[in-house]
């Protein structure tokens, strides 16, 4: 299963969050399903690193079709390198999957590959410490870009990037505070601590299936990194206040919005993509909250706004996702550099078609989940640049780093995702 999800993302170009959900439900939840995510979250982030040794393994290339083999055998050198199996088993077993794949003709391909890496270990490492995409375990151009906005980081981001990402709550004060639901957990057996920046959040020792929280139906508590969670702080929306939400799916930070206000708010969430709008709606019914739910081109407000202007937006725009590689290693197989500039085109087209649905002393929050510079303070600076009644309002918080305009939280940074924040005031009163 674990070369089918990573066959689909890479050959499919599938997101791993399409591919691995559809895997995971053909396994009971427990050690078959944490085991499958381990590889396939293995395979995905140190591809990069298993191609360069494949391509040392494998001197005669594979047919595109057979690319579940050259998966087959990074699967075995990640057992072999990178988890704890016993070699015999890493081996013993990914030669058998040969035949499982319907392809019985590479077994003995698998096998001569595995155990030359057993054999040329020392070479293998030699790679993995002389060349750049192998060591750091990113491609080429995403190594280049960190490299030019953060060249005092560079590294700690590849590092952070590489690592497990903690598993955050986000407790719903419309049901409960942050303590009784941290004696809940204490109660299911579950560690727990609170996050050292977000207010509603708790922090678990180690991962669980939602389906053990307890109250997760119920809608007492939602999965959401710390980092994601200071945009409902930001926003601040009031009770009573109303509130647009352009960019929802899946519906995270909209939620989180409703609650801090004990569900007094008048939301309108906006989400151009109708499948994942619905997601937006199962969020919300789970926690118990409302809002109108738009199918809609934030760019287009013509199209469904209805003349009422907010008090506050936030736009959480789409982006490279630069900052969440560690949760969603398939970007560093399916993002281009080419793809950066068109990003950005859209996020300066959205923030120009929103600001003026925003009433004069509003304040839209202009967020993103990623660190490349372009996509961020470039984006807002620009915007602030050619608005004359767009005011800067600084963020004064104990997280992440004040840039040219915004904040920045880099990836690992106070265990966070990376993560840009900047406010905007709107002139006037
Ligand atoms: C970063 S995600 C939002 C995450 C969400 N705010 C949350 O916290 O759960 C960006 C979303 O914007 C949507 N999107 C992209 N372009 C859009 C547009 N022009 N209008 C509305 N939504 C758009 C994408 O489909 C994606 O679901």
């Amino acid at each position: 299963m674990a070369v089918e999800v990573v066959d689909a993302v890479r050959r499919q170009g599938r997101s791993l969050s399409q591919a691995l959900p559809r895997a995971e439900r053909q396994l009971e939840p427990g050690p078959a399903r944490a085991l499958l995510r381990e590889r396939v979250y293995g395979l995905l982030r140190y591809a990069p690193r298993l191609d360069a040794w494949l391509d040392a393994l494998v001197t005669q290339p594979l047919r595109a079709r057979d690319a579940p083999v050259a998966r087959l055998i990074q699967l075995g050198l990640y057992e072999l390198f990178f988890l704890r199996t016993p070699d015999y088993a890493a081996v013993n077993e990914a030669v058998r999957l040969a035949g499982l794949l319907g392809r019985p003709w590479a077994a003995r391909l698998v096998n001569g590959a595995l155990r030359n890496a057993q054999r040329r270990e020392a070479e293998l490492v030699a790679i993995a410490e002389r060349v750049d995409t192998a060591r750091f375990a990113h491609p080429e151009w995403l190594i280049d870009r960190v490299r030019a906005d953060w060249p005092e980081d560079a590294e700690a981001v590849f590092a952070a990037n590489n690592a497990r990402a903690p598993m955050t709550l986000r407790v719903n004060l419309a049901m409960t505070d942050v303590s009784a639901y941290a004696d809940l957990l204490h109660g299911a057996g579950i560690a727990a601590s609170p996050g050292l920046y977000a207010p509603d959040s708790l922090v678990l020792a180690q991962s669980v299936d939602v389906e053990a929280l307890p109250g997760f139906r119920e809608g007492w508590v939602s999965v959401q990194d710390e980092a994601a969670q200071l945009a409902a702080g930001l926003v601040n929306a009031l009770p009573g206040q109303r509130v647009l939400d352009a960019c929802a799916a899946p519906g995270g930070k909209t939620a989180h919005l409703i609650e801090r206000a004990g569900g007094k708010l008048d939301v309108t969430a906006v989400e151009i993509d109708p499948d994942r709008l619905v997601r937006v709606s199962e969020t919300l019914e789970r926690l118990g909250l409302q809002a109108q739910t738009l199918a809609a081109d934030a760019c287009l407000p013509e199209t469904w706004w209805d003349g009422k202007s907010y008090d506050c937006i936030l736009l959480d725009a789409p982006c490279s996702a630069t900052g969440v590689i560690r949760r969603h290693p398939d970007i560093k197989l399916l993002r281009r550099a080419s793809d950066i500039e068109a990003t950005v085109l859209r996020q300066q087209a959205l923030l120009d078609a929103l600001w003026p649905l925003l009433a004069r002393g509003g304040r839209l929050v202009y967020a993103t989940c990623s660190i490349v510079l372009d996509e961020n303070t470039h984006v807002v600076d620009r915007f602030i640049q050619t608005h004359a009644d767009a005011i800067e309002w600084p963020i004064d918080a104990d997280w992440g780093r004040a840039m040219a305009r915004g904040r920045q939280i880099l990836p690992g940074e106070g265990g966070m995702d990376g993560f840009y924040y900047a406010c905007l005031h709107k002139a006037g009163t």
